[in-house]
């Protein structure tokens, strides 16, 4: 490194469920600003297209065909503009604290002097209920709830749903679409009720997001059907108030700023 040139800061940012309109001021700022943008397969172009001319943009998602860079890699992109001193955007989708790697990416980089920030975003859970217009807590139905992934490091199974079968908290599973009945199967077996509600949600935030409600019964059937965007399972007495009629807020936030 160049003892003329300080460092630069890397932004640990979330980009939100997909439309820039549920980014935050902070988020999109920092895209704005950016010197070198890495962004991972679940940002939307919409979020990419932010970056001034001239911003390095680097795609670490699988997209387009391109595999994904391995975090190894992204570690010493990062690493390796920062050192050039420009303002680094790691952009990811929803908010970077939740299945996002952003401790482990926050760590290698304070290891090498590098200061880091985590600009937070709207986790995919949170829009999926204020789109489909159910709560994620809900006073005498639900008092907690877990963000969990169906998966674990090596894609295996998760074992332990001792937690899930607790009637009163709600499951926002995040990485679960194949994994589904599996995971039915294991919550009930844990305890938890069979005809408990479920709420599949695909490509949440979305103006062609998508639902099915259904329950831990018809999950541990079969796969869940989907349409190739990602896709978060809801598990928990708030699903049943899912309503397929989705809110589309940006459309109206669109026609007033318009
Ligand atoms: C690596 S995790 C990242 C989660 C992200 N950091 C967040 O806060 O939403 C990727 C998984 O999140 C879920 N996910 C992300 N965006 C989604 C969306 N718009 N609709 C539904 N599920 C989504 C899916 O389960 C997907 O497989």
């Amino acid at each position: 490194m160049s003892s003329s040139v300080e460092p630069g800061r890397v932004l640990l940012v979330g980009a939100g469920p997909g439309p820039v309109d549920l980014m935050t001021v902070r988020a999109m700022r920092a895209v704005k600003e950016a010197g070198a943008l890495l962004y991972d397969a679940l940002c939307s172009e919409e979020a990419i297209a932010l970056a001034p001319p001239g911003c390095i943009r680097i795609q670490t998602g699988k997209r387009a065909g391109k595999p994904s860079m391995t975090q190894g890699e992204i570690n010493r992109i990062m690493l390796r503009l920062a050192r050039r001193g420009l303002r680094v955007v790691r952009l990811k989708g929803g908010d970077p604290s939740i299945f996002g790697r952003v401790g482990e990416e926050a760590a290698f980089l304070n290891a090498y002097g590098v200061a880091t920030e985590v600009v937070p975003g709207v986790t995919a859970a949170c829009a999926a209920a204020a789109q489909f217009g159910f709560p994620l807590t809900h006073r005498g139905q639900a008092r907690r709830v877990v963000f969990t992934t169906a998966r674990v490091q090596d894609g295996a199974m998760a074992h332990d749903w001792r937690s899930g079968a607790d009637p009163e908290a709600t499951l926002a599973v995040y990485m679960g679409a194949e994994a589904a009945p599996d995971l039915a199967r294991a919550l009930v077996a844990a305890g938890r009720t069979i005809s408990t509600p479920v709420a599949v949600i695909e490509r949440a935030g979305a103006a062609d997001a998508r639902l099915t409600t259904t329950s831990l019964a018809a999950l541990t059937a079969g796969p869940i059907t989907t349409h190739g965007g990602p896709v978060l399972i809801v598990v928990g007495e708030v699903a049943a108030a899912a309503q397929a009629q989705a809110s589309n807020a940006s459309d109206g936030f669109r026609e007033r700023a318009s």
